[in-house]
This record gives C-alpha cells, sequence and structure tokens, in this order.
C-alpha cells in the first residue's frame, strides 16, 4: 500500500510509523522491501555517506541527486527529502524553487525542515503552496556549528516552553508531522499527547507515534554512530570479510 502523508496522519496514535534514512536506490529498495513507512533522503548524506564531518556541507544538487535515486526504486514507502542548511532561512520564492527541484525532479512527495517557532510562517507558507512539511525540532544537526556539538533537548524549563511552542506552530503551520530529535524522552511524550499530528521520534525515548533512525547506524556501516541506535546486523565486516574472499581468490591465481 502506497504511504502518503494522509495514511501516515490516520496512523497516529498507533506508536508504529517506522521511518528510515536511504540515499541511493539499492537501500530504498531494501527499506521498502521491508514495509518501511517512511524513507527519509536525510542530509546525513553528507556525514553517513560522503565523507563530510557533518549535515552542512550538503547542497540542494545533492539533495536532489540523492532523492532521485532513492525514488526510482519507486518505493510504496513516503519520500521524504531535507532541506539542507540555510536555505529555509533564505528567501521564499528560492526556498520554493528548491522545494519545486526536489519534488519535481527528485521525486520527493514531502520536504523535511529542521527549525523552531521561527520557521512557522514559512512552513505556513509552503503547505500553502501544496509543499507537505514534516517540522523537524529538537537537536537540529545544521546547527552543529553554532551549538559546538551535539546534545540532548528539553531540559530547561526555557527550552521545554519552546520547544512545545513551536511544536504547537508548526502543527498549526500545516506540517503533516513533525520530527523530535534528541529531546528529554517525558517530554517527546507530552508533545506527541498534545499533538493532533504524528511524532517521529529519535533518540528521545519511545513515547512518540513512530522512530526514525539513519539506516546505516543500525546496519553496522556507520563508523561512529550514535548511542541509541541498536545496531541489528555487522554488515561492515561481513563485506570486509566478503572483499577479502575476492581478493584471496585472485591472489591464488
Ligand atoms: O538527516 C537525517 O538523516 C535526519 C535524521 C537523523 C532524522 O534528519
Amino acid at each position: 500500500m502506497k504511504r502518503t502523508t494522509k495514511s501516515l496522519r490516520q496512523a497516529k496514535g498507533n506508536s508504529q510509523i517506522v521511518c528510515i534514512t536511504a540515499y541511493d536506490t539499492v537501500t530504498a529498495r531494501l527499506a521498502d522491501a521491508a514495509d518501511v513507512d517512511v524513507i527519509l533522503v536525510g542530509d546525513s548524506v553528507g556525514n553517513v555517506v560522503l565523507g563530510f564531518d557533518s549535515t552542512v556541507p550538503v547542497t540542494v544538487d545533492m539533495m536532489v541527486h540523492h532523492t532521485a535515486a532513492v525514488a526510482r526504486a519507486r518505493p510504496s514507502a513516503l519520500v521524504a527529502a531535507d532541506i539542507p542548511f540555510g536555505v529555509a532561512h533564505g528567501e521564499f520564492s528560492e526556498l520554493l524553487k528548491i522545494c519545486m527541484r526536489l519534488m519535481q525532479e527528485g521525486g520527493a512527495e514531502a520536504v523535511k525542515i529542521e527549525g523552531g517557532i521561527e520557521m512557522a510562517p514559512t512552513i505556513a507558507r509552503l503547505t500553502a503552496a501544496g509543499v507537505p512539511v514534516w517540522a523537524h525540532i529538537g537537536l537540529q544537526a545544521q546547527n552543529v556549528y553554532q551549538e559546538g556539538g551535539y546534545r540532548k533537548f528539553g531540559k530547561t524549563e526555557d527550552e521545554k516552553s519552546a520547544l512545545f511552542a513551536a511544536a504547537n506552530a508548526h502543527e498549526k503551520a500545516g506540517a503533516f508531522a513533525l520530527l523530535l530529535e534528541m529531546m528529554v524522552p517525558e517530554l517527546a511524550g507530552e508533545i506527541t499527547k498534545k499533538a493532533s499530528i504524528p511524532t517521529v521520534g529519535i533518540g528521545s525515548g519511545t513515547a512518540c507515534d513512530g522512530q526514525i533512525i539513519v539506516m546505516h547506524d543500525i546496519l553496522g556501516l556507520s563508523p561512529k554512530k550514535p548511542s541509541f541506535a541498536k545496531v541489528y546486523a555487522d554488515l561492515g565486516s561481513q563485506a570486509v570479510a566478503a572483499i577479502s574472499s575476492y581478493r584471496d581468490d585472485i591472489r591464488r591465481n
């Protein structure tokens, strides 16, 4: 069954929405064969497969290229693409053109935007223009240089109120879902209860309507994975063993 923003909204409350990243056709096919609900072409493509230290160097062209590769798998899962660093803070007409590229050239069915309450008016304009928006709050990896690293969000009363306000504003602005990254689990649970749109968590406990994970982290393909990501298979070691067997076959001859 083809997943849509509508079917995701209908899944609110069942804690069963399964989301995972993919950056190419091969991994998108794997994710789809496993019957996930959403494939995110995350800007984590930068640090997970392109060799950058963070998501900041990822450009619009890179996102379009990787999104198109995922969409060519024609998955039943909804394909969402990240809006890369800086873009959502510029001119609205430019942002709209970039969403058009991601949807028309890339085949994305939704975009994900990192941002607090300041991003709500932009989300409202995008949704009015027919762009489905998944709003991403809590840890925003694109702010890594501003923050000086990665950390848990929602520990202080001020931060808690700001995150509540952002979640509420994004829902009012028309976002079809909220992504809650590295948030204190109790806060993620409270936001989930209050919101009428689905929440998808990562490193934010189990009370969200769904979860997202970076595929390479759970397949043993990431040298640096976050501690909350469970490794379900060690494909990295298996690949090295397989390539070594190939090497031995060649060198024996
Ligand atoms: O870019 C990404 O993969 C993400 C996930 C970590 C949620 O935003």
